[in-house]
């Protein structure tokens, strides 16, 4: 093997150590805010990146510095060797630490196995406890699972428990408060996602979402909040609720971006290298890791190539604000949030 950047580091200093893999663009939900309801544009299986694939591209990102791996989706529940993944990422030298991004239908049977085999935690998504909410925001009759998956990950000892949540004006906004008592009664650490311009079918409004000043003013009605402050390179800004010990995290990714600080790379399941959940441009991986021509023992430090130009290419931000912004072709789905 050859040689291999030693970190990733970007032109503005900033070290990349957190890896977000997509397992798959598939889902078994259709929040509005993620993809209509007769999405069709999938990609093709065999673009989809192999079990070997995915574990390469990691062991290839911890051994350029990347010390977080994410596994995202789509739903990354629905890839038929997720189990196998995390032990094989969990086995690799120096493992990183593991957390895998769920809406949670799966985890009942799987929060087990998937402890066992070296997923350190879960962030699970929720944007309502009301069933025919529920249903209106993600096409499918299904609360009660993800509520059973979530008792299954602290069951299993995938802790903290995140559970991010979407807040959509006139659709689930008042609930707010009552989403954050059920998460301090369950010792969840629940976290408020401003709505991004992600979603497949172009619903998003800057002039109605949700912002994280306005979720603030909706919770301090009914709590006392105090920021706790100094969150380095995480995406959440944590407050402290009625004197704590609990907490709820408010991620302005919309209104009060934290690219500054941002240490993150995402790798698509069809083998994109993407240095921003934005990007307009991708660096190919699956050409790489299947190109005949290309000797066996040059393919690692060909990926470590791509992985280091992609972070060396980044853009101070992602632009949002930007009366010029362009929403990326790709949606959120086929990116991995
Ligand atoms: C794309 S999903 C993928 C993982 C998994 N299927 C899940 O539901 O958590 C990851 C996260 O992105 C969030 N998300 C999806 N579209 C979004 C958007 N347009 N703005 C903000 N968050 C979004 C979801 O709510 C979820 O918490």
């Amino acid at each position: 093997m050859g040689e291999l950047p030693v970190t990733l580091v970007d032109s503005f200093g900033r070290i990349h150590r957190d890896l977000r893999v997509s397992l798959t663009d598939r889902c078994n939900l259709r929040c509005t805010y993620c993809m209509p309801e007769d999405f069709g544009a999938w990609t093709p299986n065999a673009h989809l990146l192999t079990r070997a694939e995915i574990v390469r591209i990691i062991r290839v990102a911890v051994e350029c510095g990347v010390s977080a791996v994410r596994l995202t989706g789509g739903e990354p529940l629905l890839h038929p060797e997720v189990v196998d993944i995390v032990r094989d990422i969990a086995r690799l030298p120096n493992s990183p630490k593991i957390a895998l991004t769920t809406n949670g239908l799966l985890l009942e049977r799987l929060a087990g196995p998937l402890a066992n085999a070296g997923l350190d935690r879960v962030n699970i998504s929720l944007d309502t406890l009301d069933r025919q909410r529920f249903v209106e925001i993600t096409k499918r009759d299904r609360l009660k699972d993800v509520l059973a998956g979530i008792a299954a990950a602290q069951e299993a000892g995938l802790t903290p428990i995140k559970i991010n949540t979407v807040l959509m004006r006139g659709v689930n906004d008042a609930e707010a408060a009552d989403l954050l008592r059920k998460a301090i009664d369950h010792g969840w650490s629940l976290r408020f996602i401003e709505q991004m311009p992600l979603d497949a079918g172009g619903i998003w409004s800057r002039a109605t979402m949700v912002t994280a000043a306005d979720t603030l003013q909706l919770l301090v009605r009914e709590f006392d909040l105090e920021p706790t402050g100094g969150r380095g390179s995480a995406p959440a800004e944590e407050f402290l609720v009625d004197g704590g010990p609990a907490t709820v995290g408010i991620i302005a990714s919309v209104t009060q971006p934290f690219c500054g600080n941002c240490d993150r790379l995402r790798v698509t399941a069809d083998g994109q290298v993407r240095n921003c959940l934005f990007a307009r441009s991708e660096s190919d991986l699956r050409g790489i890791l299947r190109d005949p021509l290309l000797a066996e023992d040059l393919r690692d430090e060909a990926i470590g190539g791509v992985l280091g130009a992609s972070v060396q290419s980044k853009l101070a931000g992602h632009g949002i604000k930007d009366p010029l912004f362009v929403q990326p072709a790709r949606p959120m789905s086929a990116i991995g949030g």
